[in-house]
């Protein structure tokens, strides 16, 4: 039995013998970094915001529009995309565990915008009503609605091209894209002193997503390497073409988010740092780099690792970890497959 297929449900109810052991390990692994929002407390940052100037004001309450409801979409994505085709139980485990996360995420917003003074309701409407965001929820839309419809047939060779278009359009572009724009944007606040607390639960957040971007790309590969003739030249060239175009996406919706420059940083800079960021999913992927831009934004890449800050005003570590078994799971999938 392959991974992605349809479900008989009278299978996949015992987790043991496992047969995709990375599954397993990044579910444990994601158990390890279970977090809470209400661990870490904004007082310092709300004083921060008082200060800041309103382009700063404008670039956080920005992200806060495309991230509440964009976590709660990647769960859709899981849901109505990617759960109900797959086949086994220790990936419906982390799935599990993935979709709590998100959940977690869309708290961990909503716990910052209800403590700044930031309104709300703009900032609810702003993802329908801003039109790069709007279009970067639509995109994704589009891949996920294609995965509810009657006529898709898993077990086809097109229905397996759908489903991996969703994943693509999930894991890779909207979680290992352009989250990470927004994080690297996010975390830069405390790259200049400001909002240290609101970073500390980025990096939750990223160290959660590091993780999904994982989990995704290897069940990309597998099911390419169960399903080869998948990834014909024509679809190939059109997952090539997918995450070009969501760059297109991204940079119009930089230059929106940050029509000047803040914090030493401009739209052009972020924008850099998003090729940069598609050049390394694209290799993860097996293509070639296509903007080989240099990474504007060196300290992101340890940003998550190293800093482990601790708030000596509110005392909350967030380098803690509730299991120490801290399991590293890198180059899961044992084999060369790639989709190009
Ligand atoms: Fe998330
Ligand atoms: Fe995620």
């Amino acid at each position: 039995m392959s991974i992605v297929g349809k479900t008989n449900i009278h299978e996949g109810l015992q987790v043991y013998p496992i047969k995709y052991t990375w599954a397993k390990e990044l579910y444990d692994q994601a158990v390890s970094n279970t977090w809470f929002p209400h661990e870490i407390q904004l007082g310092e940052d709300l004083a921060d915001w008082n200060r800041m100037t309103d382009e700063e004001r404008h670039a956080v309450t920005f992200f806060m529009s495309y991230f509440n409801p964009a976590e709660l979409l990647v769960n859709k994505c899981l849901a109505f995309g990617v759960y109900p085709y797959i086949n086994a139980a220790e990936a419906h485990l982390y799935l599990a565990k993935q979709m709590w996360e998100e959940a977690n995420h869309s708290v961990a917003f909503e716990y910052v915008m209800s403590t700044f003074p930031i309104n709300r309701e703009e900032a609810f409407k702003a993802h329908r009503a801003t039109e790069t965001m709007r279009k970067k929820e639509d995109y994704n839309i589009t891949y996920l609605k294609r995965m509810t419809e009657v006529n898709l047939d898993i077990d086809t060779v097109e229905g397996k091209r759908d489903f991996i278009r969703n994943l693509v359009a999930t894991n890779v572009i909207m979680e290992g894209i352009w989250f990470y724009s927004g994080f690297m944007v996010g975390l830069s606040f405390r790259q200049r002193g400001l909002l240290r607390n609101f970073g500390s639960l980025i990096d939750w957040v990223v160290r959660d997503e590091s993780l999904h971007l994982k989990f995704g790309i290897n069940l990309i590969l597998t099911v390419l390497d169960e399903h080869p003739e998948i990834a014909d030249e024509a679809f190939t060239a059109e997952i090539h073409r997918m995450i070009l175009d969501a760059v297109e996406l991204e940079v119009s919706y930089n230059k929106e988010l940050m029509p000047r420059g803040i914090l030493g940083l401009n739209a052009d800079y972020i924008n850099q740092y998003v090729k940069y960021m598609a050049d390394r999913r694209l290799e993860e992927l097996g293509f070639n780099p296509h903007y080989n831009v240099s990474n504007p934004a060196k300290w992101m890449a340890t940003a998550n690792d190293v800093e482990q800050l601790v708030n000596f005003f509110e005392a909350t570590n967030t380098a803690y970890e509730v299991d120490a078994r801290a399991h590293v799971v890198t180059n899961t999938h044992s084999t060369e497959q790639k989709i190009a």
